[in-house]
């Protein structure tokens, strides 16, 4: 492909964006972002970007509002200066979760950002594990949902536990729990959550066979951790014998830190998709980093070259360490 590829970052989760140019060995583009004081966002593009394959690295994470609006601004911005191609590199997607109406006279905030972010200029998609996959389908630009579960398979694997569930801390995710089932080839196990009133979530059933197991709850966020530990208090009840969380996305809000780590969690696997800082880690956390995958699908977008045969090599990986 003749067009230059180059690659900008919002703010929001600067470390990771620095690290995937590394990878690539390329630079960020330079560019300014200011805030005014009534708290408008400017942005200014410092190079030319006319004919230039644009990808632009911004998790919307919190502060979400402001996140978005970095994103769709320097998507204007780059509109507005001639780019063969703008591609925005979202590994986390703030208001996901709010992907179809629950009660009459609801919004659909996935729906409303995808609109958003195709009219700023947007015309390809790169998302790591979304809260749910038909999310692709608010979009009318082509779109990629990078998969988290080799990566978990392989961090799982390197564990050697000896018997294993893999459990869905609700119904919704499932298919996330099927995957990395599917990945390990052992079982899945589902909670009943109910959830009373935003982010407050209870327990009501643990569907399927956890005794003397060792249980691996799988989840795409992290909120306020309500949802993961009141199900690690469940699945010891019935009877498992350990539990550990994987989620790709640590939001980490309110006292998630101190539910978390004085939960009877063995460990939280998440991801660096969202910008952790020091005050939100703990001892059991570990954060599996997402450069490499996310430099592989830019490159590989770039190319126009497919991303299958990426999890394939990650497969035979696992296959052969088994
Ligand atoms: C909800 O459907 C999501 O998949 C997560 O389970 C949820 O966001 C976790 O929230 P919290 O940590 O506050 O329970």
């Amino acid at each position: 492909m003749k067009e230059q590829c180059k690659l900008v970052a919002g703010s929001s989760n600067i470390e990771l964006a620095r690290k995937v140019a590394k990878i690539m060995d390329m630079p960020l583009m330079p560019v300014d972002l200011k805030k005014f004081n009534d708290g408008e966002l400017y942005c200014r593009i410092l190079e030319s970007v006319r004919g230039s394959d644009v990808y632009i690295l911004q998790p919307t994470s919190p502060d979400v509002n402001d996140n978005l609006m970095e994103l769709l601004i320097i998507s204007d911005a780059l509109k507005r200066s001639s780019p063969y191609n703008i591609t925005a590199v979202v590994p986390y997607f703030g208001y996901c979760r709010q992907d179809k109406k629950h009660k009459s006279r609801e919004p659909i905030t996935a729906k409303l950002v995808a609109n958003m972010m195709m009219v700023s200029g947007i015309n390809r998609l790169i998302t790591f594990d979304l809260h749910a996959a038909p999310v692709q389908g608010f979009f009318d630009i082509p779109s990629d949902n990078l998969e988290v579960m080799p990566l978990f398979a392989d961090y799982v694997v390197d564990k050697k536990f000896e018997d294993i569930v893999v459990v869905s801390p609700d119904a919704g995710g499932v298919p996330r729990a099927r995957a990395l089932a599917k990945e390990l080839d052992v079982p899945i196990a589902i909670i009943d959550k109910r959830r009373p009133k935003p982010n407050v979530a209870e327990v009501m059933h643990v569907i399927g066979d956890v005794e003397g197991k060792t249980a691996l709850i799988v989840d795409d966020i992290i909120d306020t951790g309500g949802s993961v530990v009141a199900g690690s208090e469940m699945l010891l009840k019935h009877g498992a014998k350990e539990v550990y969380v994987f989620a790709s996305h640590a939001l980490f809000s309110k006292d998630a830190k101190e539910k978390l780590g004085n939960s009877p969690i063995k460990e939280v696997v998440v991801t660096d998709t969202i910008s952790i800082s020091e005050e939100k880690r703990f001892d059991k956390l570990k954060v599996m980093c997402v450069d490499n995958l996310l430099a592989e699908a830019i490159t590989r977008t770039h190319q126009g070259k497919p991303m299958g045969v990426v999890y394939d090599d990650m497969r035979e990986k696992i296959q052969q360490k088994r």
